[in-house]
């Protein structure tokens, strides 16, 4: 099979070449973004796969379809950033990577939290300035004495209350299409309740537009004061801006960010150098009791590995059997 791969880093090569010696398949590698401009790369390609934050929009299926490639296969979960419309009006298929490694993203927030109880922030700011005595008073919260609220029980919230209770901690959950699941423990709880009751509130659901500001201000008001909050999920979960007056106040503790509201566009406008220029961001990283993250937390050999295998797979099911397991349809189809 003829397929162009956008977006590749590095770590990806390898799995590419695999791929290819297993196959026989013919896999053009490059690391640009997947563009309509960039599509010139694919011409004579079966199929597309590809790897980005930032937006597929219509140029790219309207140029897929002049090009007559009709598959695309992400190499991610999310699909936030596809437009659905434009790729149904355009008869391209897309096909995601539903479960590559829950266990991931779920120990990254587990990272996050940890970070966060035991003020690690504030211990390395006064290392830094040689305030060694200081450095040693920043008493710590544990995780086993804490109760955590799981926004989402899908496959990362579950993988996370695994880890929870093996640790101790009370987990409560909130999830408005619960999945049972016998081997864990936690208690269903309205979204009111979990913000009430949680010491650390963690996030594990879809950036659908319904979900847009999921935590705003009213949100962040029926939070314990002192409390912490975790988005692994998504940028458009957490309103930043009454984010940062809740850490300014103490309302919040801390937060920990992997997925920052702005990122699409700000990784859009990089600078020369590289910089990430957003005030909001530079705000938050100037303080200690924040911990952000580049959109990593998926970022592990094994998820790397089940990405590429995965969505490659997806696009040969769709070429020997018109059909993937994986296929993502646009909303209310
Ligand atoms: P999933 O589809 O398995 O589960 C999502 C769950 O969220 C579902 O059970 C759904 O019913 C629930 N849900 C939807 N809206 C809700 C709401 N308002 N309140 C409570 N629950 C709600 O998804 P998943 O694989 O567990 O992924 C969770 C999130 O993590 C997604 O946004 C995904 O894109 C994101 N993600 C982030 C990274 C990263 O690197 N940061 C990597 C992979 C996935
Ligand atoms: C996902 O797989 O949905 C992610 O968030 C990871 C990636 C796009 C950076």
């Amino acid at each position: 099979m003829k397929i162009t791969a956008f977006g590749v880093r590095p770590d990806e090569r390898q799995h590419f070449e695999r791929w290819t010696k297993h196959t026989g398949d013919d896999i053009r590698q490059t690391a640009e973004l997947l563009t309509p401009e960039a599509l010139a790369l694919a011409k004579g390609s079966q199929g597309i796969t590809s790897f980005q934050t930032v937006p597929y929009a219509a140029g790219i299926f309207k140029a897929m379809r002049q090009l007559h490639i009709p598959w695309l296969a992400l190499r991610n979960t999310g699909v936030d950033n596809v437009d659905f419309a434009a790729a149904e009006r355009e008869g391209i298929r897309i096909t995601n990577v539903p479960a590559y490694s829950p266990n991931a993203i779920a120990e990254f927030a587990l990272a996050d939290m940890l970070y966060l109880l035991r003020q690690t922030g504030l211990v390395q700011r006064d290392l830094h300035a040689n305030h060694y005595q200081a450095a040693t008073h920043h008493i710590g919260r544990e995780l086993r004495t804490s109760t955590v609220g799981v926004i989402g029980t899908g496959r990362i919230g579950r993988s996370l209350i695994a880890s929870l209770n093996g640790i101790g901690a009370k987990v409560l959950a909130f999830d408005p299409h619960p999945k049972t699941d016998a081997s864990l423990q936690y208690e269903s709880v309205s979204f009111q309740t979990l913000l009430k009751h949680s010491d650390i509130v963690t996030l594990h659901v879809p950036g659908t537009p319904a979900n847009t500001h999921l935590i705003d201000e009213a949100a962040l008001a029926l939070m314990k004061p002192g409390s912490l909050l975790i988005n692994t999920g998504r940028p458009n979960l957490i309103d930043t801006t009454a984010v940062i007056s809740a850490l300014q106040s103490g309302q919040l503790g801390g937060v920990g960010i992997d997925t920052f509201e702005h990122e699409a566009d700000d990784l859009l406008a990089l600078d020369q150098a590289g910089r990430f220029n957003d005030p909001q961001w530079q705000t938050l990283l100037a303080m200690p009791n924040v911990i952000l993250s580049p959109h990593i937390a998926y970022y592990t050999d094994t998820a790397v590995r089940n990405m590429v295998e995965c969505a490659l797979q997806a696009l040969h099911d769709l070429q020997d059997h018109q059909a993937s397991n994986c296929e993502v349809y646009p909303e209310g189809m």
